[in-house]
């Protein structure tokens, strides 16, 4: 069983689960450049027992992947015991933590009492990490929130009730379900949590920069630090934290030509990997911020539907870029 805490020390940025992104073209970008613990989007417990092809799609990893962490959801210990198994089955040597999803403020979720609603159960929420560890040969782990409702703070005692649970590590997004992903996160929530649980804790929440995930690690308890929205159009930001964290390097600037270079390799994988390219459209749009003529490009990629397309007009954009500011005389 893989040691976290040793784990923690070599890569302490980690790849946050996120639904419709963190598939496996978007994870394997981000190995590429320094990520090592990578998450799946939550997968419901319930699909997995109903044996869906589709669910299977976003837990199994890909060759290139040398691990995988599966995060999971659902409110029936039963299903939840079943999904454990048949993850370790499938996935097999490649699985290194099975997460158990107590966070997502989505309403179609919270309504049927996962995700997040499991903060306002913890004893049901406790017998579902119990039915994990029964069946787990890896290490069974939390993610939550600060609290449900507006204003309320349940994280610290809901995290040591899930750790007498079984639970290995917890992870804590300091906003409440009810905040959804507006306000500020607020990090305090993290230092409250590790002071009251002795397994390793994760930080999460408004880590926007390879800076921002530095910070939340020298400033606040956090054994790791998820990054989550910090990915868009920035692959690079694991490697770039870790060397800025652990050896003080500065971020480098990434130059237009290998932002579009890497968008190109991130079509590229997500063809190889997925039928379908219209997920290509909210990812390019991210790499294609704030380099010349954003605006224009990312009004035409929206509109791509097929790989050629996409690469066609990549090939646009890197010609008007090495003509560059003679062409037009600025
Ligand atoms: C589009 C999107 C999808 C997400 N999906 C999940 C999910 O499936 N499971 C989960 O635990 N958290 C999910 N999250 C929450 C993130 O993992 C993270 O905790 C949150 O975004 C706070 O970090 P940030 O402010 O640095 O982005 C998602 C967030 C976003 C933006």
């Amino acid at each position: 069983m893989i040691d976290l805490r040793e784990q923690f020390k070599r890569q302490p940025f980690l790849m946050a689960p996120m639904a419709g992104v963190t598939d496996a073209a978007y994870r394997i970008m981000c190995r590429r450049r320094g990520a090592e613990m990578a998450y799946t989007e939550m997968v419901s417990v319930a699909g997995l027992s109903y044996k869906s092809a589709k669910t299977w799609v976003l837990v199994e990893p890909e060759p290139e992947e040398p691990q995988i962490c599966v995060q999971l959801f659902g409110t029936k210990p039963e299903q939840f015991a079943f999904a454990v198994n048949a993850v370790q089955e499938r996935v097999g040597d490649k699985l290194t933590l099975i997460d158990i999803n107590m966070a997502c403020p989505a309403r179609k979720v919270i309504t049927k009492g996962e995700g997040s609603a499991l903060m306002k159960e913890p004893e049901l929420a406790a017998s579902l990490v119990e039915a994990c560890v029964r069946e787990a040969r890896v290490p069974v782990t939390v993610k939550i929130r600060r609290g449900f409702a507006a204003g309320e703070n349940t994280a610290a005692e809901f995290a040591a009730r899930m750790e007498q649970a079984g639970a290995a590590a917890v992870a804590v997004h300091g906003r409440t379900a009810n905040q959804l992903y507006t306000g500020e996160a607020d990090w305090s929530t993290i230092d409250e949590v590790a002071a009251r649980v002795g397994v390793p804790v994760i930080g999460s929440g408004d880590v926007f920069s390879a800076e921002d995930a530095a910070r939340m690690l020298a400033k606040t308890a956090a054994d790791a630090v998820f990054i989550a929205r910090g990915t868009y159009g920035n692959p690079w930001v694991f490697g770039d934290a870790r060397a800025l964290a652990l050896d003080g390097v500065p971020v480098p600037e990434r130059g237009a030509l290998e932002r579009i270079e890497a968008l190109r390799e991130h079509l590229t994988l997500l063809h190889e990997t997925q039928p379908f390219m219209a997920r290509g459209r909210a990812f390019s749009s991210w790499y294609l911020k704030g380099l010349p003529h954003a605006a224009a490009w990312r009004g035409r990629v929206v509109q791509c539907t097929t790989y050629d397309e996409f690469m066609a007009l990549l090939d646009e954009a890197e010609a008007e870029l090495a003509v560059g500011p003679d062409a037009d005389g600025r």
